[in-house]
């Protein structure tokens, strides 16, 4: 059981919780839905006892272990001799058992004896989930379990978690597959800074946010209208000289100005985005290609005679599962790895631009201002105005990188890499931890950029609206 009551939690002046007042009885499931940086892994901190909120108490019944959004240092992970101690301390499980786990979550490479130390940080994320798997604790917290995982990844582990016999929360963009098995949703509402509590599944809830949305957009057009009504009465008074009148017109000038403050805040999603990118620099009409490319770890063979070519301005979408060789080759086209054999040629005007979940450049000391300043060079107000257009107003500017959510990370990341002039994005998950806000705003700006793009996504909607020119199937080498 966890309740919250009157919490109120700060980062700085302006609350993430302003009140909130939430209940999760014993073995329910609940969704914990709201957007980026709404607070959604802060209330997990707090439930964990990470963190105490500033007024108002939070409290668990049982055991609790969560599984942060992202793993980088896990003291026990670091620690641990072998993946099999850190996964299954308690021994509770078998081998065979463990290593099943193991293949579900895409990290049979690894073996039972291997040390955790050198995964990459989707790897370390997927093995801590793991590890709170098998220790089932009464209370289980997971932060965006399944983003590290490729489709058939996913459904195995939201069909495990509907099984799950005891309490649940889970933050995730697919709540979809745990439809049938979720009791209620949580909403983290970014205007009122409390918990709306959702009975039912998700479909009910995204049936039921919708209509509510719909109606505040009509409430809205309404008093917009209102507010017209009153100021073409005031342009009327324009004239007025009498005591009576000046007061009168005073007194509509306040009402005017108080209606206007108590106009509600747009639900984002009807908000329409537009983004003006920078031209890419130019460069030849076919800026890369490679012929005969081979790449293999030890025995195992990723990548065989792979032609590979991209002309300017042309979109082209990796395709395959995880472990199907997508991230060598990009890592090959970047110059992080080399080839065994083969060719690579790159046009000398050729310059890319790389997203990489695994691969933060970010210097995490720095403000955002800072950052954006580092690599763009715009005037000041210009960048403002570009961080702007990707959510990040006045307020978050100064904010420190690390301090950043999940979802703001990508969103900064991109908003970076459409800043400058590169003529080839290659994007490896431009959408993990990203809510339907957010992509569908990354989805627009990168629809305006008119450079040559080589995008990896397992979101299928994302691919679709990019409009590829051509396809590149892994491991079967095949274009399309
Ligand atoms: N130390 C800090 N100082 C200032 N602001 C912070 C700090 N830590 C977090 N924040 C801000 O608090 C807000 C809530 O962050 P949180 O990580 O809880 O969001 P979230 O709902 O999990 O978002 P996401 O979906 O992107 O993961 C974000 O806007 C974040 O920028
Ligand atoms: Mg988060």
């Amino acid at each position: 059981m966890i309740l919250g009551r009157g919490v109120i939690y700060r980062y700085s002046k302006e609350p993430i919780f302003n009140g909130a007042e939430f209940f999760v009885g014993k073995g329910e499931k609940v969704g914990l839905v709201g957007q980026n940086g709404s607070g959604k892994s802060t209330l997990f901190k707090l439930i964990m006892g990470e963190e105490y909120p500033d007024e108002g108490s939070v409290k668990v019944d049982g055991t609790v272990l969560g599984v942060p959004q992202e793993v980088k240092h896990d003291e026990q992970m670091e620690k641990a001799a072998s993946v099999r101690d850190y996964i299954d301390p308690k021994h509770q499980k078998e081998d065979y058992e463990l290593r099943r786990l193991l293949a579900k979550l895409e990290l049979g490479e690894y073996d039972l004896s291997d040390k955790p130390v050198k995964m990459s940080g989707g790897q370390k994320t997927k093995l801590a989930i793991v590890r709170a798997l098998v220790a089932s604790p009464d209370v289980l917290l997971l932060d965006e379990p399944t983003n590290f995982l490729d489709t058939a990844g996913k459904q195995w582990v939201m069909d495990f978690l509907g099984k799950y016999p005891k309490t649940l929360l889970i933050i995730s963009h697919d709540l979809n597959l745990l439809d049938k098995s979720i009791d209620k949703i949580l909403e983290v509402n970014g205007q009122s800074k409390k918990l709306d509590e959702y009975k039912g599944n998700y479909t009910d809830y995204v049936k039921l946010k919708g209509e509510k949305d719909a109606l505040l957009v009509r409430q809205i057009h309404v008093q917009e209208r209102h507010i017209v009504r009153m100021k073409k009465g005031w342009l009327k008074m324009s004239h007025v000289k009498s005591e009576k009148g000046v007061r009168q017109k005073l007194q509509l000038e306040k009402r005017i100005v108080a209606m206007e403050e108590s106009l509600p805040t747009m639900p984002s999603e009807a908000k329409k985005f537009k983004i003006k990118l920078p031209e890419p620099s130019w460069v030849g009409s076919i800026p890369l290609m490679m012929s005969g490319i081979n790449k293999a770890y030890g025995t195992k063979k990723v990548l065989t005679g792979v032609d590979f070519d991209i002309k300017r301005g042309e979109r082209i979408a990796l395709v395959g599962q995880n472990g199907a060789g997508k991230s060598t080759l990009i890592k090959i086209i970047m110059g992080m790895q080399e080839a065994d054999s083969g060719e690579v040629y790159k046009d000398e005007k050729l310059v890319i631009g790389y997203y990489s979940q695994e691969f933060e450049t970010f210097d995490f000391d720095k403000t955002l201002l800072e950052t954006i300043k580092d690599v763009c060079s715009m005037p000041e107000q210009t960048l403002r105005g570009h961080l702007g257009r990707f959510l990040f107003g006045a307020d978050k500017v100064n904010q420190k990188v690390k301090t950043l959510s999940g979802g703001e990370k990508t969103r900064l990341a991109i908003a970076l890499l459409l800043g400058q002039n590169f003529n080839l994005l290659v994007l490896d998950e431009p959408t993990t931890y990203l809510d339907v806000l957010s992509q569908r705003l990354i989805l627009e700006a990168l629809k305006g950029y008119s450079g040559a793009m080589i995008l990896v996504s397992h979101t299928p909607e994302f691919i679709t609206e990019l409009k590829p020119n051509r396809k590149f199937y892994l491991p079967e080498n095949r274009w399309e």
